[in-house]
């Protein structure tokens, strides 16, 4: 058994980050300047598109990306409860209503099925004025007798779980055939890719859907544990020359145009407000790391991979685990393994689990206690856990296990022996 701690994550932050931190603070421009500006250069031509707006998180950025497409009080998003807090709580920032639909188990990401019907439901038309059944059957229960003071459905946000892309041929030709906005939360989705594009690049979108049109962004993160780093930050991007002055101009007090300039040789002191806007600007010094991050990105995600193919060569074997699948289309950013314990085959529970791990020196997590079981969304909503039965399923027998770059080969082995002692140990 290991002698140490193995915590769930670590950034893989080296010498070449200190030395750019060091570099932007004697430099004596600290906040947002020439080092982000730089980052959203180089970001917009690593994922291959045409804007990127760099904030300081993800929240922001789909905030800003709701802002941006006109979401408005009372107005209707799709998204899945399988995913964090930041998804969902965005659209309440607008007093906006966010939609459930549930996933589909072999990804964890939304079903699409059920999208196209959700959307084909609760797009106005004669149905939803009416508050036929077909409508109330995707409402929040709570809100089943309220159809009347429903706004419109304006956007889906999908969100590529674990890094694993959605079905995104789908989506799109959903999003164009009904004229709603797709803001993707690909906080995990970093590198992603589908059908060989990289999430958020403009071939993927131009690939996938040639010739249709609907507004489209896409959101990153680079929270401590995410496959690129800078501490806290975000970046939106987008190929929609409009969608990206909006964010740009928001994620900084509304203020017009190059606002970070004013206190540059080239810039002027006047400046003007056009909207009530938002103080979500990156910084230089996180900025800094996040170019040296992104220099290393597809480096650290070989790791990655090499770590996952490993998990799954070494659990495929036993009946009482579930391995994390790949798509054919789609290449996997690793940002999480997520395990699945077969519980019938299993003496414990997958708390039980993770507390023998942590007794072995593992750390773990659990991705994600489904939005829906929450107090905020019960209590607004009025949900019960089998409204989305695939989610509360699966979220009672999934492990996020350790995986990044900074891992070594033995700590690879360590978790793998520890799992596999488990499996045998407690296997029915
Ligand atoms: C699926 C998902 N979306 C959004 C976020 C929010 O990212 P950030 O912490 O950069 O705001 C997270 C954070 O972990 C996440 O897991």
């Amino acid at each position: 058994m290991r002698s140490t701690f193995l915590p769930f994550a670590l950034p893989d932050i080296g010498d070449e980050e200190i030395a750019a931190v060091e570099e932007v603070l004697r430099s004596g421009w600290i906040t947002t300047g020439p080092k982000v500006r730089q980052f959203e250069r180089e970001f917009a031509e690593y994922v291959g598109a045409n804007y990127a707006i760099a904030v300081n998180s993800c929240t922001a950025a789909m905030h800003l990306a709701l802002e941006a497409i006109g979401l408005q009080r009372g107005d209707l998003v799709i998204t899945t409860p399988y995913t964090f807090a930041a998804t969902a709580e965005v659209i309440r920032y607008f007093d906006a209503i966010p939609v459930f639909v549930d996933i589909e188990p072999k990804t964890l990401n939304i079903n699409v099925e059920q999208l196209a019907e959700a959307v084909k439901a609760l797009i106005r038309d004669e149905g939803r004025r009416t508050g036929d059944g077909e409508v109330k059957r995707w409402l929040p229960p709570a809100l089943r007798d309220k159809v009347e003071s429903l706004g419109r459905l304006k956007a889906i946000l999908p969100v590529h779980i674990a890094g694993h892309p959605c079905d995104l041929d789908a989506i799109y030709d959903i999003a164009a055939e009904y004229g709603l906005a797709v803001i993707e939360d690909a906080a995990h989705a970093l590198p992603t890719r589908y059908r060989g594009h990289l999430v958020g690049s403009s071939s993927l979108r131009n690939s996938v859907s040639p010739k249709q049109s609907f507004p489209h962004l896409t959101c990153f993160s680079f929270y401590a544990t995410k496959t690129l780093t800078t501490g806290e930050g975000g970046m939106i991007v987008t190929d929609d020359e409009k969608l990206a002055e909006r964010c740009q101009v928001m994620s900084l007090h509304g203020i017009s145009k190059d606002a970070w300039k004013r206190y540059t040789a080239e810039g002027s002191w006047y400046y003007e407000i056009i909207a009530p806007g938002y103080k979500y600007n990156l910084t230089d010094i996180a900025a800094a790391i996040g170019l040296v991050q992104l220099r290393k990105v597809e480096r650290m995600w070989e790791r990655r991979r090499e770590i996952a193919r490993r998990y799954t060569e070494a659990f495929s074997q036993y009946p009482e685990l579930e391995v994390p699948t790949v798509d054919a289309e789609a290449e996997h950013s690793w940002h999480l393994y997520l395990l699945r314990l077969n519980l019938e085959r299993l003496k414990i529970s997958r708390n039980q689990f993770i507390e023998e791990l942590r007794a072995r020196n593992i750390g773990t997590s659990v991705h994600f206690i489904p939005l829906h079981l929450h107090p905020y969304y019960r209590e607004t909503y009025g949900y019960q856990p089998d409204d989305f039965p695939v989610a509360y399923r699966e979220y009672q027998r999934v492990i996020s296990l350790p995986i990044y770059s900074k891992m070594s080969d033995e700590d690879v082995e360590d978790v793998i022996s520890a799992v596999c002692h488990l499996v045998k140990h407690y296997g029915k």
